[in-house]
């Protein structure tokens, strides 16, 4: 596949959600077909040959890139949603984020039991919200061997909350 440089297309925010954070904005990725085109088609070349039974999409940004990989795949789409969302039985869990706490929570019916499953998001930081996902995942009786960002921050250290697993990431901040 061509390569492209993500580099060019990712909006850099200073100062946001507060003073002294660089925010890196994957919208900027989305309003550029061709750019969110590349990240969907390597990310489609990456998982294809990594025996994936399942995509579980983070709430919200993750969605974006979750639902277009699991539709190439052929593959079920989960959604790991923010509290209050589902209305069905769910598997809750709390976490810590960079910027205070989050509760997640998945239907514990469209847990695929023995499955492995892929979990998807836009960024990771802490590794606090792809880490939940896995533990809920894993409680409900799937298999999660690996976990997907399009851009990951490794100066947060989510490689160590994230050990368990094969972190697969297009571009890096540090
Ligand atoms: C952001 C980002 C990741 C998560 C990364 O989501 O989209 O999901 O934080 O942080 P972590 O690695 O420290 O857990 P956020 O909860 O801000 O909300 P959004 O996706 O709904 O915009
Ligand atoms: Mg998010």
């Amino acid at each position: 596949m061509k390569e492209f440089n993500l580099d060019d297309v990712i909006r850099k925010v200073p100062d946001f959600p507060k003073p002294g954070i660089l925010f890196y904005d994957i919208t900027s990725i989305m309003m550029n077909p061709e750019a969110f085109k590349w990240v969907l088609d390597k990310m489609a070349e990456v998982f294809s040959s990594r025996n994936i039974g399942a995509v579980a999409a983070v709430e919200s940004r993750g969605f974006i890139f979750a639902a277009p990989l699991a539709e190439k795949l052929g593959l079920p789409l989960i959604l790991v949603r923010k509290a209050g969302k589902l209305p069905g039985e769910t598997l809750k869990k709390s976490y810590e984020l960079e910027y205070g706490e989050a509760t997640i929570e998945i239907h514990k019916a469209d847990i695929p039991v023995g499955k492995n499953v892929l979990i998807v998001d836009d960024l990771l930081a802490t590794g606090g919200t792809l880490k939940a996902a896995a533990d809920l995942l894993i409680e409900g009786g799937a298999e999660v061997t690996d976990v997907f960002s399009v851009i990951g921050l490794p100066f947060l250290n989510y490689s160590e909350v994230l050990k368990d697993f094969k972190i697969t990431t297009f571009i890096d901040y540090d």
